[in-house]
This record gives C-alpha cells, sequence and structure tokens, in this order.
C-alpha cells in the first residue's frame, strides 16, 4: 500500500494518543491535526480548522490531498460528516448520521438496543407532553433514579437522584430545558448497580469487526470514585474482571447483535463503536453507546496496540477489514490525567508547564495545552495524561506517578486512586 496522508479532527488526549499511534505508522505519509494542541505538534502538523466548519475541512482536505479522514471527537458524526464526504475519494473513519445516533439520541440507541434484544437498563422516554407519564414511571422504579438527556450535552446530561422527589423535580427541569435542546425529551432508566469497563470495537459496516483492548476510566474529580464527573481521570487496561468468559458474553449478546443490527437497518458504520458496559453480577449490560473512542482509555488502549492501526483503519473506512489482525501488546498500561485546579468546576488557563523534558518512563498525552512563548501552558481542564506501561498495574501506576511528579504548573491536580477498585 501507498503511504497517505491523513488528517485527524479533534483537539484532546484522545487525538494525542491516535497521533502517537498513527505516526508509527509506515504507511502514514503526513499528519495533520485540526486543531490539534501543544502536544499534537510533536506527530505532524497542527492545522487552524474547526472539525465543525465541514466546508473548510473538505476544502482542506482537496488542497492537501488527504486520503482519509480520522474523527476524533462525537461532534462531527452526530453533524454528519460521514455523510458529507460520501461522494468524494476522501474516506471517513467513523459512522454515517444514522449511526452516529447512537451516541446522539440516547431514545434512538435504547430502541435500538431493545429492538436487537441487546442487555441493557429497563427505561422510557418523556418529553414536555407527557410528564405525568413520567412521574408514573418514576414510581415504578426504585431509588437511586437515572435520568438521561436525550441528546449530545458535552457528558453532563445523566442525573443520578437518590430520591423521588429530586428525581420529579429533575425531569421537570430537564424538560423545561436545563440541558437546551437536547433534554426537550429524557430517558429515564433504571439503576444498574456494578463496575463499569469501556469496550472498543472496530468494524468495516460489512460485518466484520476487531475488539480493542478493554480500559477502564475514572470519571470522578475525587479519590475513591468522590465528587463532580469529569471528562475523565484516568484509565486502566486490560481490566481483570473483563476475562475470556466475560468477553465471550459480551461478543455474543452485544457485539454480534449490535454489528447485525446495523447491518439490518441498514445503518452505515465504518469506524469505532464505543460500548460502556456494567458488569452486572458477571453479565454484562450496555449503560450507553458512544460512536468514537473513549478519552481518556485511548491514551492507555493504544499503548496496548501491537498491529498498525493506519492499516487497520483505512481497511474499516474501504469496507474491509478482511483477515487483519488486530494484536495485542500483553503489557499493562495505564493514563493518570492532570487536571487544572478547579476543574471541573471554573478553573485558571494559561499556566506555564515546566519538567516535561525530564519524563522518560511515560508518555505524556497533551489535552488542555497550548504552545506559548517556546513552551507550553494550560489551556483546558484536562491538561496531560501521563501513559505508562508495566508487566502489571502497580508497575505502569508507578511510572505514571513518578513521571507526573516531574512536571508542574500551577494547580495541578490528580487523583491518586487510580486502578485501586480492581485490586483483589
Ligand atoms: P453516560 O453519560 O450515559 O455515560 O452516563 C454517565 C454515567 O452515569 C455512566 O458512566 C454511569 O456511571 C452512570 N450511569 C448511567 N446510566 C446508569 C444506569 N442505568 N445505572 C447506573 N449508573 C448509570
Ligand atoms: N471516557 C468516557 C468517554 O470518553 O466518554
Amino acid at each position: 500500500m501507498e503511504k497517505m496522508d491523513i488528517l485527524l479532527l479533534g483537539s484532546g488526549g484522545r487525538e494525542s494518543a491516535l497521533a502517537w499511534k498513527m505516526s508509527q505508522s509506515p504507511l502514514l505519509g503526513k499528519l495533520y491535526i485540526a486543531p490539534g494542541n501543544g502536544g499534537t505538534s510533536q506527530y505532524g502538523t497542527n492545522v487552524a480548522l474547526s472539525p465543525l466548519d465541514f466546508d473548510a475541512v473538505k476544502e482542506f482536505v482537496k488542497a492537501n490531498d488527504v486520503k482519509m479522514i480520522v474523527v476524533g471527537n462525537e461532534d462531527p458524526l452526530v453533524k454528519g460528516i460521514y455523510d458529507d464526504f460520501e461522494n468524494d475519494e476522501t474516506l471517513v473513519v467513523g459512522p454515517s448520521k444514522a449511526g452516529a445516533a447512537l451516541e446522539g439520541s440516547k431514545d434512538f440507541a435504547k430502541q435500538f438496543m431493545v429492538k436487537n434484544n441487546i442487555p441493557t437498563a429497563r427505561y422510557r422516554s418523556f418529553t414536555a407532553d407527557t410528564i405525568e407519564d413520567g412521574y408514573r414511571f418514576l414510581e415504578e422504579l426504585q431509588a437511586p433514579y437515572v435520568l438521561k438527556a436525550d441528546g449530545l450535552a458535552a457528558g453532563k446530561g445523566v442525573l443520578i437522584v437518590p430520591t423521588i422527589e429530586e428525581a420529579r423535580a429533575s425531569l421537570k427541569e430537564m424538560l423545561s430545558g436545563m440541558f437546551g435542546a437536547s433534554s426537550a425529551t429524557v430517558v429515564i432508566e433504571e439503576f444498574l448497580s456494578g463496575i463499569e469497563c469501556s469496550v472498543f470495537v472496530l468494524t468495516d459496516g460489512n460485518g466484520s469487526y476487531r475488539v480493542l483492548p478493554v480500559a477502564k476510566d475514572y470519571k470522578r474529580i475525587g479519590e475513591g470514585d468522590t465528587g463532580l464527573n469529569t471528562g475523565g481521570m484516568g484509565a486502566v487496561s486490560p481490566v481483570p474482571f473483563a476475562d475470556e468468559v466475560f468477553m465471550e458474553k459480551v461478543r455474543q449478546r452485544i457485539i454480534e447483535p449490535t454489528i447485525k443490527g446495523l447491518l439490518a437497518e441498514k445503518i452505515v458504520y465504518r469506524g469505532f463503536i464505543f460500548l460502556g458496559l456494567i458488569n452486572v453480577g458477571g453479565e454484562p449490560m450496555v449503560i450507553e453507546y458512544n460512536v468514537r473512542m473513549g478519552d481518556p482509555e485511548t491514551e492507555a488502549v493504544m499503548l496496548r496496540i501491537d498491529s498498525d492501526l493506519v492499516e487497520l483503519m483505512h481497511a474499516a473506512a474501504k469496507g474491509n477489514l478482511g483477515s487483519l489482525e488486530l494484536k495485542e501488546d500483553p503489557r499493562t498500561a495505564v493514563t493518570v490525567m492532570m487536571v487544572s485546579g478547579g476543574y471541573p468546576g471554573d478553573y485558571e488557563k494559561g499556566k506555564k508547564i515546566t519538567g516535561l523534558e525530564k519524563v522518560s518512563d511515560s508518555i505524556m498525552f497533551h489535552a488542555g495545552t497550548k504552545a506559548a512563548d517556546g513552551g507550553v501552558v494550560t489551556s483546558g481542564g484536562r491538561v496531560i495524561a501521563a501513559s505508562s506501561y508495566g508487566k502489571d498495574m502497580e508497575e505502569a501506576l508507578a511510572k505514571s506517578y513518578a513521571s507526573i511528579a516531574l512536571v508542574d504548573f500551577d494547580g495541578k491536580y490528580f487523583r491518586r486512586d487510580i486502578g485501586n477498585d480492581l485490586r483483589k
């Protein structure tokens, strides 16, 4: 195969990790990252383009003979970037707009799961017109109550509340525009109790797929999984409870029916499917679908892929994964996120980041950083993901924490308990 020039859309730690992995491929020509961040320029050329400005993306792709677009985050997919390029030569790694609705509409995702017999929490959807039915449905459920805005809400659209009074109040607030149009429809579902993991599948839209290394992420800001939800504070791969037996159930009950369901409904999907799973007494159930890789899971998962990711993504985007193998690295990989003080609430930006040059045992994936005055400064809540290999989780974590100790910026915070819940 000839080398190809690739455009990667996004600017987070996930895109840094994807760029790092792609940059190791002999099939990669030039790599462009739009808009990228203060670290992605190590792997390619940052381009000042908005991933949501499809006309500008198209113009850039034409002018630079880009052969493939890898879409890092969900927004362009939900907005239909795949469909926009359908008649162009440039391949897009990702689902069509119809497929992206698995993430873009929780109501659609739940309907899809029910139709395809995929295990998930019992649910119903409500609008302002059916709020009274919503109150009645809450009476059928046990505390705590799970309410989800139907549409994209930047990871904030899920409320889990302890009492029925709060659930009623939340339902009303959500339907009155708490998350704008995203919560005009609200999914109420049964609370599931268990430990979560993230399973990533790369599919070619023709029935073939490969399962990537499984990861677990840590969403809460505080140690012991307390405090507010964040974009993700760290991740570990592999996940001990996602063993052969569990994964066989995931394949049979969740992955296969998902792939078949997409085919049956003629939904074009050539990209990554992210299954947010929960292990309920040994039985996997789906909490949510996402239509892209996870962040920060990707900052651990990429370390554990031993195959050529460019070759795999290209084959998936062409609709022909064929017999390509996805080999896993047997080592453990972890990532620990360094975040800005105050995150996920208000925080200051523009803090100078020092000490990165001292790190040698970890890969420091930039997230919210930007280049400034010959160095880098913070430019977001999640700043840098410190990713490391180890023969086991302890060794990998020790390296990430040692690397984090070498790097500083005003307000630096990170969780010291990543992986704790997986220890026997
Ligand atoms: P989501 O945005 O759908 O990933 O939901 C955010 C988080 O809420 C999930 O990662 C879970 O930790 C939690 N969650 C969502 N749905 C449920 C459920 N039905 N039962 C228990 N926890 C849930
Ligand atoms: N780590 C969860 C997500 O990417 O949505």
